[in-house]
């Protein structure tokens, strides 16, 4: 049997565990043209909230659909193959649906993974995937710290900031996160090499704590939140500094706030620029390449926020939106 899991209800504002729901099915016949897939790891991506929202679809995906299979990034091993160019055995992560099992004819967004995994075959889906490669993008295409920067983070403890966050410190850049606790403020320090941390909803505003925590300014801002987080780091941004803009999930299926200090950017000559991993899938070997160098080395550590079981993918799912990962959320089936 498959099981998937398909959205139960449109999440209001952050999702939670009831907006997901799990069915069963027989496994479907592989046809010709087709491949079956069985699926280890489902990976949780908070930028799939997006096409959530009834009337979502963009240029990117369209909107997910009730009752439909939700979207999502899996480990997956092929079953069964009548796709020339899938054979049995082949390892992939592919943007399929949060299922054991997935049907495709190839045209999905699928990268293919070595035959032999170096690594856990988790780290495939964080460091090594697609969260991983966005702090490699972001980090060594756009923000390129040296060190004399003091680099800060949004989004600092999760899959994507926990990364950028020691290949900025493989610079020799001052590094500090910004983060929803202190218990997470206190592991990025004590285990990942952050030189310090902001409490997003601490006691004292946001701009203020981002001022004292780096009292010579902000050089490069690499933001996985945006809205009213951006706009405090704008305030705090040195002459010439550098925008990455990686995510934006304060913003994700409830109305965004923008930030209303843009001129800064102007005044303080500032540079923006975002970019969307996916377009850069013909550098994906390179990426997790010298990613797999620093695992090799050490240099790097890739945590995991791990759960078990298909019935738990709406709630990892929610858990993102709920501050409670440190690291690399996944779901082992
Ligand atoms: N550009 C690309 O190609 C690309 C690719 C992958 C991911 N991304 C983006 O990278 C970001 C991280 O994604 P992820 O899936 O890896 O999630 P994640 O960073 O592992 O988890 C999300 C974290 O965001 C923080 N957060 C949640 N709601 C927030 C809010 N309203 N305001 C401020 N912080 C909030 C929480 O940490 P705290 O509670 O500790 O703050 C949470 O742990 C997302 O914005 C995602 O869209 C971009």
């Amino acid at each position: 049997m498959m099981h998937s899991v398909v959205l139960a209800r449109r999440p209001q504002g952050n999702p939670v565990e009831a907006d997901f729901a799990v069915r069963e099915a027989p496994l479907p016949e592989v046809t010709e043209g087709w491949f079956l897939t069985r699926n280890t790891f489902v990976s949780l991506d908070a930028g799939f909230r997006n096409w959530m929202n009834e009337d979502s679809g963009d240029e990117v995906l369209p909107a997910m659909g009730l009752d439909e299979p939700v979207m999502g990034l899996v480990l997956a091993e092929v079953l069964e193959s009548k796709n020339l160019d899938y054979a049995v055995g082949d390892k992939l992560m592919a943007r399929f649906a949060w299922q054991t099992h997935s049907l495709s004819d190839g045209s999905d967004f699928i990268a293919r993974l070595p035959a032999e995994l170096e690594f856990n075959p988790s780290a495939y889906m964080g460091v090594l995937g697609d969260t991983g490669m966005s702090a490699y993008f972001g980090m060594t295409d756009i923000a390129k710290p040296t060190a004399e920067d003091c680099v800060l983070i949004s989004g600092a403890g999760g899959a994507v900031g926990t990364i950028a966050g020691q290949i900025a410190k493989l610079s020799g850049a001052r590094v500090v996160g910004i983060v929803g606790s202190q218990a997470k403020a206190g592991w990025l320090c004590d285990t990942l090499g952050y030189d310090a941390a902001v409490v997003r909803s601490g006691d004292t505003p946001l701009a203020e704590a981002i001022s004292e925590a780096c009292p010579n300014g902000v050089d490069v801002f690499f933001d996985n939140v945006g809205g009213q987080t951006l706009e405090a780091v704008i305030s705090n941004m040195n002459h010439r500094g550098r925008l990455v803009l990686c995510g934006a999930i304060s913003g994700y299926g409830v109305t965004p706030h923008g930030p209303n200090n843009l001129f800064e950017l102007i005044t303080k000559e500032l540079s923006v620029e975002g970019f969307m991993t996916h377009f850069r899938h013909d550098r994906y070997d390179e990426a997790r390449e010298q990613l797999s160098q620093w695992l090799r080395e050490g240099v790097i550590q890739s945590p995991e926020h791990r759960l078990n079981g298909i019935e738990n993918v709406g709630k990892a799912f929610a858990d993102l939106f709920a501050g409670e990962n440190f690291g690399k959320t996944v779901v082992a089936l």
